[in-house]
């Protein structure tokens, strides 16, 4: 198989449309992934001189090396976090961008790796590490986190209802083992907050969702990171994020709409009279999300929402 047959960019035609323009010169895509994105990119779009993909995954990088390869100098790759994007577009000496792409998340590749300990469909070790160079894996935290913090983690970033019963049986489990792999704590989980009848999604799928988004600390910071990657692009430069969790679209939509008014006024003003402006003007009124059709070949599309904003100044 190609290396990225099987694998479907989410959104790609509404990703290509929205960068396709003349001023699209120099892109950064924060989150290559298996490249899906940046091929088609490069591929639609000749304008493109310079591709800077960035993944947290060294496996992504690799893989990405052999996909992307066909547009030779065209591509540049950094094993790094988005959340340093700035510090990696200057050290390749690269000034202000026109295009920034964010597809938050996990991707395909790592879900369907086993031993990459992303799910509980295959049996592997709890690992789920974007970046294997950090300590904490997911047994770090299921071992040793306790039962108040299991529960916030699986309510807050799961919106698991039944966390509570998830944390007490995770935790009455590790008195005596330790919790190693993804088939055990899926069972566990089965057993503490059975499937209903009519329930479409496994039981674990939540609690792995919110391990996934702790061990990688994916949402504290991705604000930040997001007002960072506006500071990146030249005026009339666009950054697309797509984001798959309520929580983390919540942040974009929001850092967006601060980013559009950058208001000074005191917090006690009841309206703003400042009219600082903002640096960015948000495109997308409504999120984009997969059509039909999308939805119904890609079921990992489902949840997808891209949001689209261009600086002004
Ligand atoms: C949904 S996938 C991207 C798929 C990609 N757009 C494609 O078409 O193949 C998300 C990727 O972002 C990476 N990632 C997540 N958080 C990151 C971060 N803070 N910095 C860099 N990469 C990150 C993950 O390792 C994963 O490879």
């Amino acid at each position: 198989m190609a290396p990225g047959a099987g694998h479907k960019p989410v959104l790609l035609d509404e990703v290509v449309g929205w960068f396709d323009r003349p001023e699209t010169k120099v892109m950064v895509d924060g989150t290559l992934g298996g490249g899906g994105h940046a091929e088609a990119l490069l591929a639609r779009l000749p304008g493109i001189g310079r591709y800077i993909g960035i993944d947290r995954d060294a496996d992504a990088i690799e893989r990405c090396k052999v996909r992307l390869a066909p547009f030779g100098d065209r591509v540049t790759l950094a094993h790094a976090s988005f959340f340093d994007m700035a510090d990696e577009v200057k050290r390749l000496g690269v000034g202000p961008v026109d295009g920034i792409l964010l597809d938050l998340g996990v991707s395909s590749y790592q879900l369907d790796q086993g031993e990459r300990g992303f799910s509980f469909m295959t049996d592997g070790p709890l690992d789920m590490r974007m970046d294997r160079r950090q300590e904490r894996t997911a047994a770090t935290l299921v071992n040793e986190a306790d039962e108040a913090e299991l529960v916030r983690m699986f309510f807050e970033y799961g919106e698991e209802p039944k966390a509570r019963r998830v944390a007490k049986a995770i935790v009455e489990a590790r008195r005596n083992e330790v919790i190693e792999s993804t088939g055990r704590l899926a069972r566990i989980v089965e057993e503490a907050a059975p499937r209903k009848r009519d329930e479409r999604l496994h039981p674990a799928t939540k609690v792995f969702m919110a391990l996934r988004i702790a061990v990688n600390d994916e949402l504290s910071g991705l604000g930040a990171a997001l007002q960072g990657a506006i500071g990146l692009l030249a005026p009339g430069g666009r950054i697309g994020v797509i984001a798959f969790h309520s929580l983390e679209d919540r942040i974009v939509k929001r850092t967006l709409a601060d980013e559009e008014r950058r208001c000074v006024c005191p917090k006690r003003h009841p309206v703003c009279t400042c009219g600082e402006p903002g640096r960015v003007k948000v495109l997308t009124r409504k999120p984009v999300m997969p059509g039909e059709a999308e939805e119904a070949d890609n079921p990992r599309a489902r949840s997808a929402r891209l949001r689209v904003a261009e600086r002004l100044r």
